[in-house]
């Protein structure tokens, strides 16, 4: 069986993409389809290369039940390659990964996050950054909605709808 491999991506890889990488290994776990998927997350700006998630984004991935453990890493020439389908958290996340030489030849697997969004379709997982900590339950509310439409449509597309 060939894996999805699927790519989280934001600005610092501290807040956001780390959250929606742990949320979606959580929830495939949960469901006995880990096995299906490769995941990871990185960010597009080198500033936090070897951080720990935001110690805000831990405490809210342990409020939710979430299990998080990530390493700051930056998006590489080559992650547009080796990845199916990488999901940028905001429009300026999305523009800077069509800055990288290969992504004009992968068009088709750059997304927005909130393409999956149930609720609010399209539009941008807000920067918790520079905000408080209701804006990190914010954007948990968001992926957990939106990560469970992607595994839907993902889980479609890898058994024909046929749950294994
Ligand atoms: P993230 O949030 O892109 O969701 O990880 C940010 C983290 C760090 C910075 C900006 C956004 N920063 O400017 O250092």
């Amino acid at each position: 069986m060939v894996r999805k491999k699927v790519l989280f991506v934001c600005l610092g890889n501290i807040c956001r993409s780390p959250l929606a990488e742990a949320i979606f290994k959580h929830k495939v776990k949960e469901q006995g389809i880990d096995q299906l998927f490769e995941v990871d997350s990185c960010g597009t700006s080198n500033y936090h290369i070897g951080d720990p998630p935001d110690g805000r984004t831990l405490r809210n991935a342990l409020k939710n039940g979430v299990p998080i453990h990530h390493s700051g890493r930056q998006l590489t020439n080559d992650d547009v390659k080796r990845y199916d389908i990488i999901l940028a958290m905001d429009s300026s996340n999305y523009q800077n990964i069509l800055r990288l030489p290969n992504a004009s030849q992968h068009l088709d697997k750059i997304q927005l996050m909130r393409a999956y969004d149930p609720v609010h379709p399209g539009s941008d997982v807000p920067d918790p950054y520079y905000g408080g900590e209701r804006g990190f339950q914010d954007v948990f509310e968001i992926l957990n909605r939106s990560i469970d439409c992607l595994i839907e449509d993902l889980q479609r597309k890898i058994t024909g709808g046929i749950v294994p």
